[in-house]
């Protein structure tokens, strides 16, 4: 495109476009919004021209094996040729493949419902829970617990099912039906605990959370494996383990959220085999296709799926639901591509290997700056928490956060950060770099990180 045509653009994404999480006023003057024109590997380019390294895949966790990959363009390419859609009531080629080639990362897994957004597939999820409690009893055993930092999507269900106040704020009134659960987050426990001396009082909660609902009320759990956008919290070893015999005592479904963690983030094909247990659902989105076409995935076990069996005569004894982008083949021909790719350029290894050479160059920043309150994460998903004082651990405001990312922006650099999400804790940076991130690339990051901080502290 020449730079006329690039201006133009821009012009037309001014006049007509509604970003999404944007304040548009400050566009109504010179300022333009930023349009993105080309990526390549782990670089994007703008409208003006700057490159900059993308330390978030994508800006929010979904360009995992990174840009330009022209294999899965091509895959998508000859499926669409093929069949682009029908319903998904019927099966295709690629979802069929994939799903198999899926369900053979996810031992003790046993079905694959396609839609085609995180939010949507959470849905599907949350109808899977309140449609057994009709199946299985008089419909009462329908509430779905959430944790109080975890975000679930953006649909009214979804974000009913979310704990962050900010994030919720002002779309209410909610779904009913949902009941929030405190965090695990040990940086700042909400039991007043420390790990090492507590009983995982943050775990044993969800029973007394039951008991006070009435186990005849609760039919679902839904939980990030780590805690993405509501600030980077990584569930101690215990936590899953306690958290799946509650649910087994209570007959509660467990419904794991991997819409972040899935597909290699944490160097695991999922966040929850970092930990011993199996969910009855997972839910997954960005990084099934690395965000080369729109898929979601709701997974069962093969027990939840046969509850939904009966005598076809049965007019509601069957999972009344249907996703029109669900039957689009573009997403599983490119999900299955996508993972080719991780399993031949061992990626999952990368994730380990870098994820730990990241998390250390963050210690080590730690070490220098006493804005750095707390370094972690897994894999190539990591988060730094800014305070204050490291002794009273309050937060610093937003805008310094902010700040510094505004300033790795400058320095070429693109972080992540809790945005506007709570009253007082959007205080955490998030780094989420393609899987193919190598040490070059942290060291960019690293070094983005340093020149910011130095210079807020100057
Ligand atoms: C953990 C989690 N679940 C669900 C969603 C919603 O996914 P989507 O935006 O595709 O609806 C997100 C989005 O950021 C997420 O982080």
């Amino acid at each position: 495109m020449s730079n006329a045509e690039i201006t133009k653009v821009v012009q037309q994404d001014k006049e007509n476009c509604w970003h999404h999480l944007t304040q548009h006023k400050p566009f109504d003057g010179d300022a333009n919004p930023m349009v993105v024109v080309e990526g390549e590997g782990m670089r994007i380019k703008d409208a003006n021209g700057k490159v900059f390294l993308d330390a978030v895949s994508g800006g929010v966790w979904t360009v995992n094996v990174g840009y330009g990959r022209e294999e899965i363009a091509k895959a998508v390419y000859e499926q669409l040729k093929k069949l682009c859609y029908f319903a998904g009531s019927a099966g295709s080629i690629p979802g069929a493949q994939f799903a198999e080639a899926l369900l053979d990362k996810m031992p003790g897994m046993g079905r694959v419902y396609y839609s085609n957004s995180g939010s949507e597939a959470n849905e599907k999820a949350y109808k899977i829970v309140r449609q057994l409690a009709h199946l299985k009893g008089d419909g009462s055993k329908h509430k779905i617990v959430f944790r109080d930092r975890d975000y679930h999507g953006t649909t009214i269900g979804a974000l009913s099912s979310t704990g962050q106040f900010e994030r919720k704020n002002q779309y209410g009134p909610f779904a009913p039906g949902f009941v929030e659960l405190a965090n695990c987050n040990c940086y700042r426990c909400p039991f007043g605990k420390e790990y090492g001396s507590c009983d995982i009082e943050c775990a044993h909660a969800l029973e007394s959370l039951i008991q006070n609902e009435g186990p005849e009320n609760v039919g679902g759990v839904v939980l990030e494996p780590i805690t993405a956008g509501g600030g980077v919290i990584v569930p101690v070893p215990e936590y899953f383990p306690i958290i799946r015999e509650i649910c087994d005592r209570y007959d509660v479904l467990l419904h794991i959220d991997e819409v972040v963690c899935g597909l290699g983030r944490t160097g695991k094909w999922f966040g929850y085999q970092h930990f011993d247990f199996t969910p009855d659902m997972v839910t997954m989105a960005k990084g099934v296709a690395s965000g080369y076409a729109g898929i979601s995935c709701t997974v069962t076990t093969e027990k939840v799926f046969d509850q939904f069996k009966a005598d076809p005569s049965d007019r509601m004894h069957y999972f009344r639901d249907i996703s029109t982008f669900g039957g689009c083949t573009a997403g599983p021909a490119a999900a299955l591509a996508n993972m080719e790719i991780i399993i031949r350029e061992n990626l999952l290894d990368n994730v380990v290997k870098m994820g730990d050479y990241f998390q250390d160059r963050l210690f080590e920043l730690k070490d220098k700056y006493s804005i750095i309150g707390d370094v972690r994460g897994k894999g190539l998903f990591q988060g730094l928490e800014l305070v204050k004082d490291r002794a009273t651990k309050e937060p610093v405001d937003e805008s310094v956060a902010a700040g510094v990312a505004g300033n790795c922006g400058k320095e070429g650099v693109i972080i992540g950060r809790t945005n506007r999400s709570f009253k007082e804790f959007n205080n955490t940076l998030c780094f989420s770099p393609a899987l193919i991130a190598g040490k070059s690339e942290i060291d960019e990051i690293i070094d983005a990180l340093d020149k910011s901080f130095a210079s807020i502290s100057a």
